[in-house]
């Protein structure tokens, strides 16, 4: 029987653009119970040429130059906004506006007042709403998830969270919109430790009090469009931070894009009462497991790739491995369940206030040289 159809209006079609169209487009065929099929409706972009050669190539039935327009439509269902952070926020409160169900790139804003307004608009208009951190949702950090909440590690103890790339230590490399505190809201903090410190979230507990340094170690860079002038970098381009959680656990995170050889070396490590996990995304598929287990302990790694795994049975037989773009078909695969029972999933835009409470209490802690506790919860937020 044919699918009911759910039309997408995706905003943004470059890095996550790519990433959400190939999603949008695989997951009902391979996801036999999604819910939806969903329709690539049309995609937004600021330039009438280039979005339209971005429709014709992504898939998209339709290219517009008005993200305005296009949320208030009557045929579109879902918003997926792909953008920079400084467009998030105006995007996302239209869209809930006009009743949309919203998936949105992290993290969710650039500032907590734009978080709060966004996480304040979709619980008003009671739309289904999603963040999109999507490595939630690779199938050996799902895998790790069920096995702390079974409780085989114990009490934890230990979250220690890295990510790293490398991308601009050269200081000819452009001040691109990442590097500017009105676009992207913050540097690494915001871009990648944001991840790290969604999966403590997701794995370990809630952060209380966290102490923070920022660091940025080239502060001035050409301009993209005009090479011979430059101009002030004010984001930062090291985020570490040391964090206690509300169960004990004690942790740190560190984002960098200064790390020579590291491409995108997102890795944790959990210590546990009686064991430790450890997973890197360069080597997605494995995760390493420690459990005490006499003459015979040591670390063994799990290939992630059995039918029994999360989201695997849609995919390939045991060792043939997926991808980096798997975790966003089944980010879209969650979501579109979440639709159909109303409800939203986890990481939602009240994960994503959250997130940004933390993110923002990093900086100040940074700036101020002292530990910041983090508001406590309520009824409203998620556990
Ligand atoms: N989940 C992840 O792992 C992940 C990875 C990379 C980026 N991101 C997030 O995704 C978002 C986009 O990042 P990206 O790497 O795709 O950036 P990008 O520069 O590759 O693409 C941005 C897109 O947004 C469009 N755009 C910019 N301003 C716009 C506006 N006002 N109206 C309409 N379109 C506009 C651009 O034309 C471009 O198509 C950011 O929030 C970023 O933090 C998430």
């Amino acid at each position: 029987m044919a699918k009911p159809r759910l039309n997408v209006a995706m905003i943004g079609y470059d890095f996550m653009g790519r990433a959400h169209a190939n999603a949008w487009r695989q997951v009902a065929r391979f996801f036999a119970d999604a819910p939806f099929q969903p329709v690539l409706k049309v995609v937004v972009g600021r330039t009438q040429d280039k979005v339209q050669e971005a429709a014709a190539r992504l898939g998209f039935e339709e290219a517009a130059t008005s993200w305005q327009e296009v949320v208030a439509r009557r045929d579109v269902d879902v918003v997926d906004i792909c953008t920079p952070g400084d467009s998030h926020a105006a995007i996302a409160v239209a869209a809930a506006e006009a009743r949309k169900a919203i998936l949105c790139e992290k993290p969710l804003a650039n500032t907590l007042a734009e978080a709060q307004h966004m996480a304040d608009a979709v619980r008003r208009a009671g739309v289904v709403n999603m963040v999109c951190h999507n490595y939630r949702r690779v199938p050996a950090v799902a895998l790790a998830k069920r096995l702390i909440d079974d409780g085989q590690l114990g009490e934890i103890r230990h979250y220690r969270g890295t990510y790293l790339q490398d991308w601009i230590v050269d200081p000819s490399f452009p001040r691109v919109w990442r590097l500017q505190k009105a676009r992207a809201g913050s540097g690494a903090l915001g871009d990648i430790l944001s991840h790290t410190m969604d999966l403590s979230r997701h794995l370990v507990g809630e952060p209380v009090e966290v102490s923070g340094l920022l660091k940025t170690f080239i502060t001035e860079r050409p301009l993209p469009e005009e090479p011979t002038r430059r101009a002030p970098v004010d984001v930062d381009d090291s985020a570490q931070a040391l964090v206690k959680f509300d169960n004990g656990a004690v942790g740190y995170y560190e984002g960098s894009r200064f790390a020579p050889g590291r491409k995108n070396a997102n890795r944790f490590e959990i210590n546990g009462a009686k064991g430790s996990l450890v997973w890197d995304l360069e080597r997605l598929n494995e995760l390493e497991l420690y459990v005490e287990s006499g003459p015979l302990s040591g670390f063994r790694t799990l290939s992630v790739t059995d039918g029994q795994h999360p989201y695997i049975a849609a995919w390939w037989p045991p060792g043939h491995i997926i991808g980096y773009e798997h975790s966003f078909t089944h980010t879209v695969y969650d979501f579109l369940r979440a639709i159909a029972a109303g409800q939203s999933p986890r990481p939602d835009f009240q994960d994503g206030l959250r997130n940004q409470q933390v993110l923002d209490a990093i900086e100040r802690s940074s700036a101020t040289k002292q530990w910041m506790a983090l508001p406590s919860h309520t009824s409203e937020e998620a556990p």
